[in-house]
């Protein structure tokens, strides 16, 4: 294990993202020896809860989320002595002064902003007078980022005050998922991609990212997000940027974050018209998934009565620049879909022209890069037909990423976490790439609401509005979905 002291200090201790991702994640670098002898976790909450309680609550909340062939119960009851909870105010400035008797001095300390956003600022601030930040100390922001660019540049001035860019973490977990790391390997470790990642030898590009939950427990937060802001603002738009980004000219932090800022800042913005004709809306309705009867966003607990709130967005979108030149990128997620499914499908473009004749059935090449829930590639491509005659018929090569390798595979989170404690920033959003990501899509958002856009509704258990289908048979395309 690494040495030397580390405080992972966690405010929104008591909450969902730190039961179910962060101390599952923690626990596995714990068991993986990623984590010094002597670091420890403090998490913080508002609840009045003893040590011992918000063990017990840990305890029985958090296993269900680690992997069953991972968890021992001896190892984790060394982890859960690593934890020390503090009951605070975080308004409240006594209480980080209680909270610096409690940190290791000196250490390397990680504070881990896990709270809404309207807290950061504050947090940071006190954090500060505290004397708790030092030249070492590390931030990492959760998101929601704020609701806009307004906010989110607010938060981002505010918390510039007391930590360098180099010292903030903006994560995005998609950006730690081993699948999403390996798109950039898969673009400039092989030779034979680059050529013909461009107009005109690309076609189109789709990026779906379906879920089959529903809003669960979260409408609270969701209602006044959307899947706008929930999903398209940061995962959609930062797994484009790795599509479609130039080779960067180095991995370091900076070399990946500026191309990634280019491709934001080449989205084409839209106008009112441009909202109308190329976005698409949707709300779930009762349905059923994965078998069973479920609710729609109506019903749900939490959900305001005629909420408009989105569950559902399909999007075209352009990167105006020489090497997507007139090449839609079509963008959609969902909740409450057929299949959990996150794909990007890159179509090639046709043959310029077919020996075989019109009559012949052709499809045209497809890469099919599946995120989870299985890892796998495949590219679509046209054989002969076995027999007489010149008969086409597409197959698939395929590979299965899973089964490339025997070594563990770590989840986002655990990986982003060592990534902060070493001070890796490479996958982390840059201050600029995030307001780049809002100046895009707030101007939609706005576009709705001038629009008094009202959701379409989609049956939970489909793949979204007939709109959304629509949207891509303008352009003679659909959708890749896999039975
Ligand atoms: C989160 C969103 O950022 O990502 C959730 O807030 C969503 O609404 C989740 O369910 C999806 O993440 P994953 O890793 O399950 O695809």
């Amino acid at each position: 294990p690494p040495a030397g002291a580390l405080d992972i200090v966690i405010f929104g201790g008591t909450g969902d993202l730190s039961f179910r991702k962060l101390l599952p994640a923690l626990y596995m670098a714990h068991l993986h020896e990623k984590l010094s002898a002597d670091a420890r976790i403090i998490a913080i909450g508002r609840q009045d809860w003893t040590h011992d309680e918000y063990l017990a609550f840990i305890d029985s909340h958090s296993p269900a989320f680690i992997d069953a062939s991972a968890f021992s119960a001896s190892d984790w009851q060394h982890f859960l002595a690593r934890l020390t909870y503090v009951s605070m105010d975080v308004m409240q400035g006594d209480d980080y002064a209680r909270l610096k008797t409690l940190c290791s001095q000196p250490a390397l300390r990680v504070f881990y902003l896990a709270t809404a956003p309207s807290l950061f600022t504050q947090i940071c601030a006190r954090l500060s007078d505290a004397g708790l930040v030092d030249a070492q100390a590390r931030v990492v922001l959760e998101k929601p980022l704020g609701t806009d660019l307004a906010s989110a540049r607010a938060i981002n001035t505010e918390v510039a005050r007391y930590f360098g860019e180099h010292q903030i973490y903006r994560i995005d977990h998609y950006l730690g998922k081993e699948t999403v790391q390996n798109l950039m390997v898969l673009r400039f470790g092989n030779a034979i991609y680059e050529p013909l990642w461009r107009a005109p030898y690309i076609r189109s590009v789709q990026i779906t990212v379906a879920e089959t939950v529903g809003v669960g427990s979260r409408a609270g937060f969701y209602d006044g997000a959307g899947a706008m802001r929930d999903m398209v603002q940061n995962h959609l738009l930062q797994l484009l940027c790795i599509v479609a980004m130039e080779p960067p000219i180095s991995l370091d932090a900076d070399d990946v974050r500026d191309e990634k800022l280019k491709v934001l800042r080449s989205l084409r913005k839209m106008d009112l018209a441009d909202i109308k004709r190329d976005t698409v809306r949707g709300q779930y309705t009762a349905g059923a998934s994965e078998g069973a009867a479920v609710k729609g966003y109506l019903q749900e607990d939490d959900v305001p009565a005629g909420s408009r709130t989105e569950t559902f967005v399909a999007l075209r979108a352009h990167i105006d620049n020489t090497r997507w030149a007139n090449v839609p990128f079509f963008l959609r997620t969902g909740k409450r879909m057929q299949q959990r499914q996150s794909q990007i499908i890159i179509e090639f473009a046709d043959q310029p022209f077919s020996i075989f004749g019109t009559a012949a059935s052709h499809e045209p090449n497809r890469l099919i890069i599946s995120l989870q829930p299985e890892e796998s590639i495949h590219l679509e491509m046209m054989v002969k037909e076995p027999g007489s005659g010149m008969k086409l018929h597409p197959v698939k090569l395929g590979l299965d990423l899973q089964s490339t390798s025997d070594k563990r595979r770590a989840e986002a989170y655990e990986r982003l976490l060592i990534d902060v404690v070493k001070g890796r920033l490479t996958h982390f959003m840059r201050r600029d790439e995030l307001e780049a990501a809002w100046t895009w899509i707030e101007p939609i958002l706005a576009g709705w609401k001038a629009l008094d856009d009202k959701p379409r509704s989609y049956s939970a258990g489909t793949w979204g509005p007939a709109a959304s289908s629509a949207l891509m048979a303008r352009e003679h395309l659909s959708w890749f979905e896999e039975a």
